[in-house]
């Protein structure tokens, strides 16, 4: 065969593979409103910067009619690519091939491009849209799923991870998304659950739909599995691109570096933002955005566990990730969702080599049976560990309130934060100043002439000498006191003069996390 019709042959089994599974297939897929799988990467991607591989990869399954049966790239398309520039490993699951299903040569074609990932130090993207373990396929399919999760363990804190859910995804397929760093859910689209409804009628006789079930709502609002919810496939594949302007490709490297950019104080006016009244709410974020260059901020989880908040900004060009109470929702106290997302975000920032910038505004620990009940104890704990962990440059800053438990656990000065700064307005004790009163006082309070007059004089008193930033200050747990608009020059001058901190951890394994 001559050289020229080699090459019309290939051409004719790639346009063969590329039809996936057919035109039925795939009006369905589109009937469902979404997108083909190739479709997809090459919507995400700079534009041809697609190269395909184990696009003639077969099954080798036998069983149940399998024997007779082609399906294209095993169901699954790999490749690498860039996004704005930057090289990055991909996979999508092709639901149009036997529902996405993964058999064993799907599941090598995704290690491979997963273990091609490790080498060269890129993230890994997957576009998850499946059926879940192959049916016919048995434990082969089980053993696919397992080698995969392996790999997302190893990769964990080397390179970044992120799985986008752009269909069903049930049974243990769930859990590679859970063990990667960012998940990205699509509304109408996206389903996640470990049993579907089929299983949970027979078993528990309830009724539910998928979408109540694992819908993006319930993922992004409730059970806090997805980072960020998107209205759109197109939305979605924009917000993935700008994550990944915000993170480096590896944890051997910072994120890339961005032009300079002061932030826009005529719209985010530092100095009048948080009310002078304790109680009076505020959105935090305007304070992020008062500090960040361009006061851009790319807020991460923003539906789960409002009560605080976490996302990236940049600050003289730099990747900063931030933490920050939101007296918003729950006046910003600490429960356990919000320490749960918290900590995991100083982990991923702590990994990658991004300095951490903390907003403190609490009263404390959320009290309640149910909070005790749901182990708060524990979850909380997990943020005392990440920031105690962390040994990339931590800065606080004290924008109010900052009670008891909650003070330590913002990034205080005792869990080894290089910088803790405190506005005037700040008020640090072991709680708020009622609560204190009615506690110390309580003989003085009752056996008053006129106990609400000595109740308010006591919580004066009180206030006076301990709602302040002064006795912190004295004691040297903030380092300076310092007006709102001096913030920015204070944090990036603590940025500026961290770039070569070292901090090193006792040699031991691996610690033990509250888990
Ligand atoms: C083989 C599958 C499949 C599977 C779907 N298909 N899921 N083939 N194994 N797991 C095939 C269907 O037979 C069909 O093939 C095609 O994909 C499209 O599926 P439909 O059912 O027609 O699509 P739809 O109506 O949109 O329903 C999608 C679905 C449903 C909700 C995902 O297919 C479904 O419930 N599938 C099974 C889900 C499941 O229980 N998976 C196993 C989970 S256990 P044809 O040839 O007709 O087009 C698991 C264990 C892993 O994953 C544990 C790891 C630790």
């Amino acid at each position: 065969m001559s050289l020229k019709r080699k090459i019309l042959e290939l051409q004719m089994k790639r346009e063969k593979a590329l039809q996936g599974g057919g035109e039925k297939a795939i009006e369905k897929q589109v009937a469902m409103g979404k997108m083909t799988a190739r479709e997809r990467i090459i919507t995400l991607l700079d534009e041809n910067s697609f190269h395909e591989y184990d696009l003639f990869v077969e099954h080798e399954a036998r069983d149940f009619g399998m024997d007779g049966k082609i399906l294209h790239g095993d169901g699954v398309i790999t490749g690498t690519g860039t996004i704005y520039g930057a090289p990055v490993c991909i996979y999508a699951q092709d639901f149009t091939v036997a529902g996405g299903s993964l058999g064993l040569m799907h599941a090598r074609k995704i290690t491979k491009i997963m273990d091609h990932a490790m080498k060269m130090r890129v993230p890994i993207i997957g576009i998850n849209d499946s059926g879940g373990a192959r049916i016919q396929e048995g434990v082969n399919s089980l053993a696919g799923y397992g080698e995969i999760f392996y790999r997302n363990t190893m990769a964990s804190g080397v390179i970044p991870q992120i799985s986008v859910i752009l269909g069903p995804c049930a049974g243990g397929a769930v859990y590679s998304p859970a063990l990667t760093d960012f998940v990205f859910v699509v509304e109408n689209i996206s389903k996640m659950f470990i049993t579907g409804p089929e299983v949970i009628k027979t078993v528990l006789g309830e009724e539910i739909s998928m979408e109540d079930l694992g819908g993006a709502r319930v993922h992004s609002e409730i059970t806090g599995n997805a980072h960020f919810f998107a209205e759109s496939e197109i939305e979605c594949f924009d917000q993935i691109k700008k994550l990944i302007t915000y993170i480096p490709w590896n944890n051997g490297q910072k994120a890339r570096p961005f032009e300079p950019k002061e932030p826009l104080s005529n719209k985010y006016k530092i100095d009048e933002i948080v009310p002078g009244n304790p109680k009076e709410p505020y959105d935090v974020r305007d304070v992020i955005r008062a500090i960040t260059d361009g006061s851009e901020f790319f807020e991460i989880m923003e539906l789960w566990a409002r009560n605080i908040v976490i996302g990236f900004g940049r600050m003289n060009g730099e990747t900063i990730g931030f933490v920050a109470n939101q007296p918003m929702y729950l006046a910003g106290v600490l429960d356990v969702d919000s320490s749960d997302k918290a900590a995991r975000f100083i982990r991923y920032c702590d990994a990658f080599q991004i300095p951490i910038v903390t907003l403190v505004d609490l009263p404390g620990y959320l009290p309640g049976v149910d909070q005790e009940h749901a182990g708060v104890i524990r979850h909380g704990a997990k943020l005392l560990y990440a920031y105690s962990e962390a040994n990339v440059p931590k800065m606080t800053v004290i924008l109010r309130k900052a009670y008891g438990g909650g003070y330590i656990a913002m990034n205080s000065r005792h869990l080894n934060a290089d910088f803790v700064f405190a506005w005037p307005g700040a008020e640090i004790a072991v709680m708020g100043p009622e609560g204190a009163a009615n506690i110390i006082f309580r003989k003085e309070i009752t056996e008053a002439k006129d106990p609400e007059k000595m109740r308010k004089q006591k919580v004066k008193e009180y206030k006076e000498k301990f709602a302040n930033p002064y006795v912190a200050a004295a004691k040297g747990y903030v380092d300076s006191v310092i007006v709102p608009r001096e913030t920015r020059k204070f944090l990036l001058h603590g940025i500026e003069v961290s770039k070569n901190k070292v901090d090193r951890k006792p040699i031991k394994k691996h610690g033990i996390p509250p888990f």
